[in-house]
């Protein structure tokens, strides 16, 4: 039995993240994260703030604070946004950790042993005003092109054409407005990834058809443009230092130059999916430390990271389209870079004996949007998701999310469809069953599972109907079709309210006791098998209808050899009635929320 390792994209730490970014890696690897638990396989799921880069310095500077004390809050912010919505990672980390300032630093160290590395002068604008290098997209001007005023230096809003910030008519610095700029000469390090593009080839040509479409296609659109090499640092103060070494002696053969690399941080595309595995020897620190031990040892957490030991790890990256390149192809040349050497013939050789997982399964998204239109923070549009929680419990948006999660196509938001979707799935179908028949084992058989009577013919044919759904349900899981098996997880639900009305106990009752005492205990072990196979969706529920039952939370995933799908409950168990699962939204509560977060001519 393997273990799983999951990865969702880490989250950039300025600002709250709306329902989209929860929607485009969060919260399916939560899901999928649960249900592997709950399937008894030994799961690690890691996540963290994507910290470092030009933005977070100017939000920082924007609420008048140091980077490193912006970033603490708002990592403790999306912290517990993140908790109140019931992801359970096993670590929720940050990029600028010492764990990961460290293995950033070494494996760039090790990438410029193997030649990987190499360093170059380019052009780059300088604000003398705001005393720093800009980064394209912080240089504004009128475009050549379009004419149109404010173009940045990167791409035209305007007309989509690409630039280069010294293509801009009348440039200025986007951070204070100055047009006191200049281009200036700065070396750098770029990454080599050039000599990689065969390797990721057949890498990526081996995962045809068993990675999403979507994820294939973009990388291999990526390698058939020709795969240019990366400048991997940048002229900031906010970032891993390049070569301010913060472990063990100075070996020979260190990072070059260090005049004139002097100040410089690795650019934050290269730092951040390192933090994977930074966040990941967090977790084994902390609970070193949880144990009352000193830092944890290597083999804690290589364990899940580097062979021979991770050999039966399944690692599983979950992550919106966008991140699809630097998944397929700039992290996996860091790790080749680090795992492998050429020689002078080109030919690839073994460089590190324990070696570097590379991602088995990689689950990409498609957009949510509102409306049909982007989220935006600037202009509040859209669920963000501390308002998401000030308005309702987070089982009703991870529902709705993971029944609609773009997975083969963009999909959208809009308040009128989120409410008829809630209310029916979750009020009209599970909860009414839940409520029915727990009510009605409270009210006719004492509050426990009844014991006697025969199953007959129709529950038979619910035992039977159950497990053919649940397995399903079980091969759309294993699969991540997160849209499929929202299905067949309703269509479960359905199962118990259609049985309920044929059995109708409430009308056996009056003539055959029996007869009703085996609707209501069939009725109960659904409502347990519920339980468990919703968890992973809807864990608050979940919990309620577990502890209503007096069963264990969270449970085991049932088991698909039919041997008592539904027989978990002893007769005699005590049982009692949730409060309201779910209540409905109502018409007024959505021309409300529309008002207040924009429709759809927002
Ligand atoms: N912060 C990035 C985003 O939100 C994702 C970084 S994923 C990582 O698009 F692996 F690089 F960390
Ligand atoms: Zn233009």
């Amino acid at each position: 039995m393997s273990r799983i390792l999951i990865t969702s994209a880490l989250p950039y730490i300025n600002g709250v993240k709306h329902l989209g970014t929860l929607a485009g890696s969060m919260l399916p690897a939560d899901v999928y994260a649960r249900f592997q638990r709950s399937r008894g396989r030994e799961t690690l799921y890691i996540c963290a703030t994507d910290e470092h880069g030009t933005p977070t310095e100017l939000a920082a500077a924007e609420k008048g604070q140091d980077p490193a004390t912006f970033c603490a809050e708002q990592h403790e912010v999306q912290h517990r946004l993140g908790r109140a919505f019931g992801l359970s990672w096993d670590h929720f980390g940050r990029t600028s950790s010492p764990q990961n300032r460290r293995l950033t630093q070494q494996f760039a160290q090790q990438l410029w042993e193997a030649g990987f590395i190499e360093e170059r002068v380019t052009q780059q604008v300088y604000s003398n005003a705001d005393r720093r290098f800009l980064p394209d997209r912080y240089v504004i001007g009128t475009c050549p092109h379009c004419g149109y005023e404010a173009a940045r230096g990167d791409q035209c809003e305007n007309c989509t054409r690409v630039l280069d910030p010294a293509d801009l008519l009348h440039p200025r610095s986007a951070v204070s407005g100055s047009t006191d700029i200049e281009i200036r000469g700065a070396k750098h390090l770029f990454l080599r990834q050039s000599v990689f593009a065969g390797k990721l080839r057949n890498w990526i040509d081996g995962k045809r058809g068993a990675w999403p479409l979507l994820v294939t296609s973009i990388a291999l659109k990526w390698l058939d443009e020709g795969l240019q090499d990366r400048g991997i640092t940048r002229d900031l103060e906010w970032g891993v230092p390049v070569n301010a070494r913060e472990w063990g002696p100075n070996p020979e053969g260190q990072l070059p130059d260090i005049e004139g690399l002097a100040g410089k941080v690795f650019y934050v595309w290269f730092d951040a999916p390192i933090g994977y595995i930074g966040a990941t020897w967090e977790w084994a620190d902390a609970r070193a430390q949880e144990a009352g031990q000193g830092p944890a040892p290597d083999a804690a957490w290589e364990r899940w990271w580097r062979q021979p030991e991770a050999a039966d790890v399944k690692y599983v990256q979950f992550m919106g389209k966008d991140n699809v390149p630097f998944h397929t192809v700039g992290f996996p040349c860091t790790l080749l870079g680090v795992n492998e050497r050429t020689d002078a013939g080109g030919n690839w050789a073994v460089a590190n004996n324990a070696p570097w997982k590379l991602v088995d399964e990689l689950k990409g998204f498609n957009w949510l949007d509102y409306y049909g239109g982007k989220f935006s923070t600037s202009q509040g549009r859209g669920v963000f998701m501390d308002h998401a929680l000030e308005l309702l419990p987070p089982d009703y948006w991870r529902w709705w999310i993971m029944a609609n999660v773009p997975e083969t196509s963009d999909s959208t938001f809009a308040w009128e469809q989120f409410r008829e979707q809630v209310n029916a799935d979750l009020a009209d179908v599970l909860g009414n069953f839940i409520n029915r028949i727990c009510k009605f084992a409270e009210s006719r058989f004492e509050g426990v599972v009844p014991a006697g009577g025969q199953p007959g013919a129709l529950d038979e044919k619910l035992e039977a109907d159950v497990l053919a759904k649940l397995r399903e349900l079980t091969g759309f899981m294993e699969e991540r079709e997160f849209r499929k098996s929202a299905t067949a997880l309703r269509q479960l639900w359905v199962l118990g309210n259609q049985y309920l009305t044929e059995a109708a106990p409430w009308t056996a009752i009056k003539t055959d006791r029996d007869r009703a005492a085996v609707a209501v205990r069939y009725g109960l072990n659904l409502a347990a098998l519920f339980s468990r196979v919703s968890e992973p969706f809807i864990p608050f529920a979940a919990e309620k209808i577990a502890e209503a039952l007096g069963q264990p939370f969270p449970g085991i995933w049932p088991a698909l050899d039919g041997e008592g799908v539904l027989a978990a409950l002893e007769p005699g168990q005590p049982i009692r009635a949730p409060e309201v699962l779910f209540r409905k939204i109502e018409d007024a509560q959505v021309a409300e929320w529309r008002e207040r977060f924009g429709g759809p001519d927002a």
